[in-house]
């Protein structure tokens, strides 16, 4: 069984300048769950001056609700975020760090090792108001960093262990920019089960160079079941130059059921999802399959 996490209402629009309004998003939303999609990070409370397209969380948040069946996440980046999250309600929290100091001042004005300071808070404080909550780790730029370059498997093992620390129930590893290789997962995967269980680890692939379903592939073999997407392949990151769009739903979707995993997704109402979003941003479906599966 794989687990997909939805990431196209959060690292999908947040790097989008043109104003989405919260409506669009909310059905957006409601059509990825109705496609058969349940874990969806839907939405960042990072400050509205860094990423003014996410804004909106609270009012998103409240007007998605409680769907049957629905996991919703939002990425947190410190104690302001946290105070805001709960009290939108939202169960599951994302914190996110990196590989590189480099990145992750450019992204949240700290150090990998101050991140992870914030973030012991932060989750002990969640972990406090939220005894049934799910907190998800993200390590950015584990394979490369727009600024600093190529990343060594150790420095996000050490990463990854100090999040173990913290007790987040998730590790999601970032090709921030998109720029590894199967040779590269092969060699991160290995050094990292030898850390976090595989059943904590994910993998959230940029499909920058289109190697993202090659990466997907390569992590199926060493047992890792959790992969990121968004859906149209919409997504980047602002503090990341060079970062290309997140692997499209719909081509990992297409990719697993021809592989013979099977998702539960319908993949023309998944191909519809974003059409919304798409009409908005001025953009025609963004992925292959997308394209395939409504002719377009
Ligand atoms: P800062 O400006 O250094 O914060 O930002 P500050 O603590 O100095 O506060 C300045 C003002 O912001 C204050 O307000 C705070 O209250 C307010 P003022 O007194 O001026 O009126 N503030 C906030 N408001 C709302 N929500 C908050 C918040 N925090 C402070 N949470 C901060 C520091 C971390 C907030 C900022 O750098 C930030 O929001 N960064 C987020 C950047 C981001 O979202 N990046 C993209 C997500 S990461 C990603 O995409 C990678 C990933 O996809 C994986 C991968 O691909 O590798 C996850
Ligand atoms: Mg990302």
């Amino acid at each position: 069984m794989v687990r997909i996490v939805e990431v196209g209402p959060r690292d999908g629009l947040q790097n989008e300048s043109v104003p989405i309004p919260t409506e669009t998003k909310r059905s957006f939303v409601e059509a990825l769950l109705s496609a058969g999609l349940f874990e969806i990070e839907a939405t960042s409370f990072v400050s509205p001056k860094w990423v003014p397209q996410l804004a909106d969380a609270s009012e998103l948040l409240a007007s998605l609700g409680s769907p049957e069946g629905a996991r919703f996440s939002a990425l947190v980046p410190n104690r302001t975020g946290l105070e805001r999250a709960l009290a939108s309600g939202v169960g599951r929290i994302a914190v996110f760090t990196a590989a590189s100091d480099a990145f992750t001042v450019k992204n949240i004005g700290m150090t990998v090792k101050a991140s992870l300071a914030t973030f012991a808070e932060v989750v002990a404080a969640f972990r406090a108001a939220r005894p049934d909550g799910w907190v998800r780790g993200y390590v950015s730029t584990a394979f490369e960093c727009p600024y600093a370059g190529r990343v060594e498997p150790a420095v996000v093992v050490g990463v990854c262990t100090r999040l173990l620390e913290l007790g987040v129930d998730e590790i999601s590893l970032g090709d921030t920019i998109g720029v590894a290789a199967p040779r590269e997962v092969r060699a991160l995967t290995a050094a990292v089960l030898g850390s976090v269980p595989t059943g904590m680890l994910a993998y959230h692939f940029h499909d920058t160079r289109g190697t993202a379903i090659a990466n997907v592939a390569e992590a199926l073999e060493h047992g890792v079941t959790a992969f990121d997407a968004s859906a149209a392949g919409l997504g980047g990151c602002p503090y990341a130059p060079g970062a290309g769009g997140n692997l499209a739903t719909e081509d990992l979707v297409y990719f697993l059921e021809r592989s013979g995993v099977p998702t539960g997704v319908d993949p023309v109402a998944l191909a519809r999802a974003s059409l919304p979003v798409l009409g908005v941003l001025g953009r025609s479906p963004g992925s292959k399959v997308q394209r395939a599966v409504l002719g377009a």
